[in-house]
């Protein structure tokens, strides 16, 4: 067994979301996802056996709350056997928990780190089934370009695959309108969610989406690839609205990149939306109209923060 092990993950941006679980305890979501990973944001963990009482958790230089990870190391005992406690570094490449599913590259990135740790035989699948037990959107941080997670019904069958592992020339443009912590964590908002009375019909067209996105993605067709998602995004975040706590993601000023966005397609440009648990916006996009729609969105919000973010890689060892 290796002393420290080094990996890293990339985050990703969900094009058809998982929003909502069959089990909650397992991470198995009501729909099949699909999303591309970001090369900009990413997660770097390093992981160590050590001798104290109880895992550890240094985030970004900073001791953190280690209960999510220590459950989720228990959960790697149960499946694997038991081993020493484990001190965990990470660094974290994405602004946090701002909705750019920084939980994703950090579970994937974790577990890669792990599975080196431990010997384990690096199976894309397995380490999915695992990512996913941190969490769901982990699944799909294993791997570069497109991932699908399959929803399946249970631990073994629910697990998420490579499905178009090439550069489409597809874009986004992260609008960042708070890096402040979500108020409302994913988790908790899902099983909001669920009590709207329109889920259900959300669910069933998100089924209908995701074959329309794959065959989006293979054509390389970055209208239908941008209407899709946006279209899927936007419904997510109305099952907020309608469910039976209703709460919003949105602040103003993520209204108004949406309907300036929207504008920008009106005028034109290729220019979608996709959002998250949280206020900020992802503006779908292509490569050769990326820098013209960025100096737009800084002329009309000089406020704000953007980043350009193409196609990423599979999780690595470093
Ligand atoms: C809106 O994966 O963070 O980003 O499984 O409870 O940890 P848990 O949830 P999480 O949810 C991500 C939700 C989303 C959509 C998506 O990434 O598909």
């Amino acid at each position: 067994m290796k002393n420290i092990v080094t990996a890293r993950a990339h985050t990703n941006i969900a094009l058809i979301k998982y929003w909502g679980k069959t089990d909650i305890a397992l991470n198995i979501p009501t729909t099949s996802s699909l999303s591309m990973t970001l090369e900009p944001f990413y997660t770097t963990t390093s992981v160590e056996f050590t001798d104290n009482e109880s895992d550890s958790l240094i985030l970004n230089s900073a001791m953190e709350d280690s209960s999510r990870v220590s459950k989720f190391l228990e959960m790697m005992r149960g499946q694997y056997g038991n081993f020493p406690k484990v001190m965990i570094q990470s660094e974290n490449h994405v602004p946090t928990a701002a909705g750019l599913a920084s939980s994703a590259s950090s579970f994937a990135a974790l577990t890669a780190a792990m599975f080196g740790l431990l010997d384990l035989e690096k199976d894309d699948s397995e380490m999915s089934r695992i990512a996913r037990r941190g969490s769901g959107s982990a699944s799909r941080s294993i791997f570069g370009n497109f991932a699908v997670w399959n929803k399946g019904e249970n631990h073994q069958s629910s697990f998420a695959e490579s499905f178009y592992n090439k550069d489409i020339g597809l874009s986004m443009i992260v609008a960042e309108i708070s890096s402040e912590k979500k108020k409302m964590s994913s988790t908790k908002g899902m099983q909001l969610a669920q009590t709207a009375p329109t889920y259900g019909a959300w669910v069933e067209k998100s089924a209908i989406q995701l074959a329309e996105m794959k065959q989006a993605i293979l054509q390389a067709d970055i209208e239908k690839v941008g209407l899709i998602a946006q279209d899927n995004a936007l419904g997510m975040h109305e099952q907020n609205r309608l469910c039976l706590e209703p709460f919003d993601y949105f602040t103003s000023e993520t209204q108004r990149v949406v309907d300036f966005t929207k504008e920008c397609y009106k005028a034109g440009l290729l220019a979608f939306v996709t959002i998250d648990a949280g206020p900020n916006v992802k503006i779908i996009t292509d490569h050769a109209t990326e820098k013209i729609l960025l100096i737009k969105l800084k002329a009309e919000f000089p406020e704000l923060t953007f980043d350009i973010a193409r196609a990423g890689g599979a999780y690595e060892y470093l």
